[in-house]
């Protein structure tokens, strides 16, 4: 089979558009809009937001483009893109890819399973039927019950299996480009509205003045791993997707784009809950109810509330399988390019295994409730820091060295600059792969460990 044909056969997104709206679709999900509002309360807000900022662009935009060249280049899963370029103990970083995909996803779909309880509640009007002070009881009563949390976990991760055994094109992309546009516009409503209520100054003043002092170890190191979860780098999804992207695509164009937007996705929601937050006295460190805590309030008070509450859970929801099919797919890559499974076979198998690895995630809230991995966390909550704090980052640093001290110029030129596309701004982004993303990511690592 020749080389094209081959590449053909193992899929390819339909067009540009397509490939920008399904990376966008990756990194747009339950990062933005649960978990960043979240993290930014417990930390503290503003100097916690821009340092995210800063890691973003020194660290997140520059390996974005790495890992999309690597998986254009070779057009293979993580694994076998790094055999085919380098070979040896460079493959681990592929593998460890693979692994933060079943980890990630596992508890994913868990999270992602309350946001379809929301859209349950919202589809029969109980926030409409509510008091304000009553909504953010409904959460504690979901987290009570463990049978419906793993309903909801095996509807959810259900429907990721369907859209990732369609394959690239008619699956992944046709989702994504339907989706995300409709998002972005409720996000954008419900944060314009936010700012104009009587807590609309204090959310902009706390995600945006820095108190410098709130900014510790851990804060960075969470602002950082939560650049690479937001990203959805560090594991190989962007390489797996890149993979799919034909040569004429503008890469460099492509991941700041998609950059710029997940960056304003996490801040609109941000200002959306921050406003509820503080019109209605709600605990900014309210850890990881706080979504479901606050916008519900929102909807019970305003007219038109059930409606846009159906919508708005309908869209979390959707944001969420944008991101966890690519969590999937990389599993999915993985078994079809190395281990020369079919798709289908590939994601059946592997969904319902990741599934099982979730049923502890869903459990932590009550049967397993006292069971404690890192600090006082339960069980959703430690893989969860493990995963974003520690292997993405890890995965980042990797890439950002194979790509900075391994690729030669004339790979990655190459690679980027193919058909017409010319990349201005090569030298800073090979300044940034080389130095600055590695020792920054080591340098919150060590600042971490308390080597400083
Ligand atoms: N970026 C996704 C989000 O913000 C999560 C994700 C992480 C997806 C890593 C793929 C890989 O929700």
């Amino acid at each position: 089979m020749s080389e094209y044909s081959s590449k053909q056969k193992r899929g390819l997104w339909t067009s540009r558009f397509g490939f920008i709206m399904a990376s966008a679709g990756s990194a747009i999900g339950l990062g933005n809009i649960w978990k960043f509002p979240y993290i930014a309360g417990m930390h503290g807000g503003g100097a916690f937001v821009l340092f995210f900022i800063f890691c973003i662009i020194t660290v997140g935009i520059p390996i974005m483009i790495s890992e999309m060249v690597i998986g254009r280049h070779t057009h293979k899963d993580p694994v076998g893109a790094f055999k085919k370029i380098r070979g040896g103990a460079w493959v681990i970083v592929g593998w460890l890819g693979v692994t933060a995909g079943f980890v990630i996803l596992s508890y994913y779909c868990v999270v992602a399973g309350w946001a379809v309880d929301y859209l349950w509640l919202a589809l029969q009007g109980t926030f409409t039927a509510q008091h304000a002070q009553q909504v953010p009881q409904l959460f504690a009563g979901l987290l009570s019950s463990d049978l419906s949390q793993l309903l909801w976990q095996a509807l959810f991760m259900g429907m990721t299996i369907l859209i990732v055994m369609g394959g690239v094109s008619s699956g992944l992309e046709l989702a994504n480009k339907v989706m995300m546009p409709i998002l972005f516009f409720i996000l954008l409503f419900l944060a314009i509205r936010g700012i104009f209520s009587p807590g609309g100054e204090k959310a902009l003043t706390f995600l945006f003045s820095p108190q410098w002092s709130k900014l510790d170890p851990p804060a960075m190191l969470e602002a950082l791993g939560h650049a690479f979860f937001s990203l959805s780098l560090g594991m190989g999804a962007m390489l797996t997707y890149g993979s799919y992207a034909d040569e004429g695509t503008n890469i460099p164009k492509v991941a700041i784009t998609v950059s710029i937007m997940d960056t304003c996705v996490a801040l609109l929601s941000g200002i959306a809950i921050f406003s509820i937050v503080f019109t209605y006295g709600i605990e900014p460190a309210a850890g990881p109810g706080l979504v479901f805590k606050t916008l519900p309030i929102l909807f019970s008070q305003m007219p038109g509330g059930t409606l846009i509450a159906i919508l708005f859970f309908l869209l979390l929801v959707f944001a969420a399988l944008t991101s966890s099919i690519s969590l999937l797919e990389v599993v999915v890559a993985y078994y079809c390019d190395e281990k020369k499974w079919g798709r289908k076979k590939a994601t059946l198998f592997m969904g319902f295994i990741i599934f099982l690895l979730g049923v502890p995630s869903a459990l932590s809230n009550n049967l397993l409730k006292d069971v404690h991995f890192i600090g006082d966390r339960n069980f959703l909550d430690s893989i969860d820091l493990l995963a974003t704090n520690y292997i993405l980052p890890l995965g980042g640093l990797f890439i950002a060295i194979f790509t900075g001290w391994i690729l030669t110029t004339r790979l990655a030129k190459g690679e980027i600059e193919k058909g017409e596309v010319r990349f201005q701004l090569y030298p800073a982004w090979h300044f940034l792969i080389k130095y600055v993303s590695p020792v920054l990511v080591a340098l919150v690592f060590l600042n971490k460990i308390g080597l400083f």
